[in-house]
């Protein structure tokens, strides 16, 4: 079946990507607005994007009221946010976070949640997170009012030390981290417990084979 994205409405392009992108990370995006209050949010339009700088990039969409979320508001203002991965354990404190809490409410405070602060950034980090990305904003790219991707050059990261093999060579216990993905539906989501290992082939070893 072919799908005309021209011809579909915003909530008909957001059903259709979410319900086709799966798994997606999630962010639980940590901000602090002009009056100081820290606000969380999980952003699942979420992904790394470059090495040189390190970025990565969680796209605020359109409150329901059309508005700008208050995430989006304090990002533009502060020009920095963190990024704290969500682990299953902390999965259901995620899901309160976003609720759709007015902007003087901390949605952290409402999920049980902590923080801690950061080495830089005067926004804080969540604590519990396995792995929390301090980043400054490299860019904001507008897509629609109310709608933009924040673009956040990584400056520090926190990994928890129970998931430290060996901190000088960057080698992680990536699966003791026991993230979770965004699914469909705006519920379902994927635990990362169930894996396959596939080496990548060389063309070296592909002649060496006589697979041509
Ligand atoms: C798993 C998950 C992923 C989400 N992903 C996004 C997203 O990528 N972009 C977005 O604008 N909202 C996303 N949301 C909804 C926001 O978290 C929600 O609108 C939140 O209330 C925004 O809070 P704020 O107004 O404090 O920024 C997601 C919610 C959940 C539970």
């Amino acid at each position: 079946m072919l799908f005309d994205f021209e011809k579909m409405t915003p909530m008909q392009c957001f059903e259709f990507l979410t319900g086709t992108v799966v798994p997606r990370p999630i962010a639980l995006v940590t901000t602090v607005s002009p009056e100081g209050i820290v606000n969380a949010a999980p952003f699942s339009f979420f992904n790394i994007m470059g090495i040189e700088p390190p970025v990565l990039a969680c796209t605020v969409l359109p409150g329901p009221d059309g508005r700008m979320k208050d995430t989006g508001r304090n990002i533009l203002s502060a020009r920095e946010f963190v990024v704290n991965l969500v682990s299953e354990s902390m999965a259901e404190a995620m899901n309160v976070t976003c609720i759709d809490a007015p902007a003087d409410v901390e949605e952290l405070g409402l999920a049980g949640l902590q923080t801690v602060a950061s080495d830089v950034l005067k926004t804080p980090r969540v604590a519990g997170c396995p792995v929390a990305f301090e980043c400054v904003l490299h860019a904001d790219v507008p897509l629609s009012t109310s709608q933009f991707i924040a673009i956040g050059r990584i400056v520090r990261a926190h990994v928890a030390d129970a998931f430290v093999v060996d901190g000088a060579k960057h080698i992680f216990d990536t699966p003791g981290l026991r993230l979770i993905g965004a699914m469909h539906a705006a519920k379902w989501y994927a635990r990362t417990s169930d894996r396959f290992e596939m080496v990548r082939p060389t063309w070296a070893e592909w002649v060496g084979r006589k697979l041509i």
